[in-house]
């Protein structure tokens, strides 16, 4: 059944996480809808542009509802992530989703405003949940002086005004953390004390945090006993990051990167292991059920298995 993610974070605020998995495939549509029936925990499906491009707006979709005719006791909402406002006005015009994110993140503080607010404008006529997002989460690299690396971190000072301005419904926050396989180079984790300040400023309001993967070293390390090559450098958040986050009013992790490890795992030991087989399907269904578990886990981790 799907549900907004406005109800969703009005439960879950300070005690447990919505997980926000990004989805390209049929694989991973069967494998977190099957995991978030059996875990009974809600969950949001999000595409990116990128994804959309990939498979087809329209081929998602209907992939997504027939995972809920075939997982009918799970709870959902449908959420577009990382959208412009060309992407946003598509996902709201569609009527499907309940859930857009306008990341105008790297322009200015009053063009993101501008830019939000359409979106929101347009969004809350039809229903439809807006998260934005203040602060740049991409530049935050080691090499780059402390006084750079703070203007990319969300300024806790803005929130209030932006959040008052814009009437977006969530806030995607930079308070450390990246896309991708190679989080904190160096040895800055999540900014606490930042986030603290945002919620201190924005109390009860839903706080997202992106690039919420954990980088399995175990997988990393399977991937590359089979002819991969990642970096030593790959790691992502803690569990104990991800708790305190939550602590401190995070209500949606966004999770893609781990799902793409999974993947990478599974696919390299299958043909290293078997290099005489070639068919789809033997390692397709391997890797529906480690995503079915890696997502039962992560449920566990959010403390959202039981909510739904
Ligand atoms: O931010 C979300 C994803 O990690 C990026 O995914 O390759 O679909 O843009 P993408
Ligand atoms: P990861 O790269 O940590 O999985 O983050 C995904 C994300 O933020 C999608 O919007
Ligand atoms: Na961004
Ligand atoms: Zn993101």
């Amino acid at each position: 059944m799907i549900i907004s993610p406005k109800e969703l974070y009005e439960k879950c605020y300070g005690n447990y996480a919505i997980a926000a998995v990004n989805v390209f495939t049929m694989e991973q549509i069967h494998g977190l809808f099957r995991a978030g029936e059996k875990a009974n925990a809600p969950f949001l499906v999000q595409m990116t542009p990128v994804a959309r491009n990939y498979a087809h707006p329209d081929m998602l979709l209907a992939m997504i509802e027939a995972a809920s005719k075939i997982y009918h006791k799970a709870k959902y909402a449908i959420h577009l992530d990382h959208g412009t406002e060309s992407h946003a006005f598509d996902a709201i015009d569609s009527g499907k989703y309940n859930s857009v994110m306008i990341d105008a993140s790297h322009d200015d503080f009053q063009q993101n405003v501008r830019r939000t607010k359409l979106v929101v404008d347009k969004a809350h006529k039809y229903n439809v949940f807006v998260e934005a997002e203040l602060g740049v989460l991409s530049g935050v690299e080691d090499d780059i002086s402390i006084d750079e690396k703070s203007a990319k971190y969300t300024q806790p000072n803005e929130v209030e005004q932006f959040v008052e301005s814009t009437n977006c419904d969530s806030l995607a926050v930079a308070v450390g953390t990246s896309h991708g396989a190679y989080k904190f180079s160096g040895s800055q984790g999540i900014q606490f004390n930042i986030l603290e300040e945002i919620q201190q400023r924005l109390p009860n309001f839903p706080i997202v945090l992106h690039g919420g993967s954990a980088v399995n070293q175990e997988d990393v390390n399977r991937i590359n006993a089979c002819g991969g090559a990642l970096s030593q450098g790959a790691s992502g958040v803690s569990p104990n990051e991800i708790k305190k986050a939550i602590s401190h009013g995070v209500c949606k992790i966004n999770i893609a990167t781990d799902t793409r490890i999974l993947w990478a795992r599974v696919n390299r030991e299958f043909f290293w292991n078997t290099p005489e087989l070639f068919d789809p399907i033997i390692p397709g269904k391997e890797y529906m059920d480690a995503y079915e578990q890696f997502m039962l886990e992560k449920f566990d981790l959010l403390r959202a298995t039981g909510k739904a």
